[in-house]
């Protein structure tokens, strides 16, 4: 067992009548090598509940587990200590920092994990070679195409080995052939390594390619679909 959810909701509390759900009694377990999607409309409660999973909010309701550890009860501290540890994360717009460099992109969260220098430049080689971006490591950020970018965040969330991969559509920036790609590469890292992913996504190709799909709606989790 790797991630549990019992009963987690999360409102917010708008004035004294008037509370909106973001994410209710969602019941799940994320175990490794998933390789799943949250798929609902807009507002539906996708980011709510991946913000949840990673403890960037705290659940009005419930709890949520790691193996044994209970994460809402860590302190602000021991989350971020936690996240740092065990999780990579993907955005639809990168979120790559434009003043430093490729390597120093991937670099930055080891060198916040205390890695030491050697095993750091170690794992920045092996997250470029598994993107494909071999030999990118000088340039920046906006000297690559949007593809390239989203490879780079790749493998900035791959490079500390995490045991949990968050990815809030991460192919909603990318035109046909360049979302296939990178579909294929999420692919190819569950697959080799046995990574485990949980996207949100609108995106039917994406859709198409997980073993799980969980349809949201109105906060809640309504129906799960395995491939
Ligand atoms: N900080 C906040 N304060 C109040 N309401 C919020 C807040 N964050 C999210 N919500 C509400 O929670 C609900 C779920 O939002 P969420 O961002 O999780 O949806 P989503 O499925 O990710 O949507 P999208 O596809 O547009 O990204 C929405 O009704 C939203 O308005
Ligand atoms: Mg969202």
């Amino acid at each position: 067992m790797q991630f549990e959810l019992q009963n987690v909701e999360k409102f917010y509390q708008m004035s004294e009548e008037n509370k909106v759900f973001g994410a209710k009694d969602i019941n799940l377990s994320i175990h490794e090598g998933d390789f799943m999607a949250l798929v609902g409309p807009s507002g539906s409660g996708k980011t709510t509940v991946l913000n949840l999973i990673a403890g960037l909010i705290l659940p009005s309701g419930g709890k949520l587990f790691h193996a044994k550890n209970e994460i809402t009860s860590f302190s602000l501290e021991e989350r971020t200590q936690h996240r740092l540890e065990y999780m990579g994360f993907i955005f639809q717009d990168y979120q790559l920092l434009p003043v430093l460099t490729v390597h120093e992109n991937i670099e930055f969260p080891l060198q916040l994990k205390n890695f030491a220098k050697k095993e750091i430049s170690e794992r920045v080689e092996w997250a470029l070679e598994q993107v494909g971006l071999k030999g990118y490591g000088k340039r920046f950020p906006k000297q690559l195409s949007g593809g390239q970018q989203q490879r780079v965040s790749i493998a900035r969330a791959i490079a500390g080995k995490p045991q949990l991969i968050l990815a809030d559509e991460p192919t909603a920036n990318l035109d046909t052939k360049t979302a296939q790609e990178i579909i294929e590469l999420f692919k190819k890292l569950n697959q080799d390594y046995r990574l485990t992913f949980i996207f949100s996504t609108h995106d039917q190709r994406l859709i198409d390619q997980v073993k799980t799909v969980l349809y949201i709606k109105d906060g809640q989790i309504i129906e799960t679909k395995k491939h």
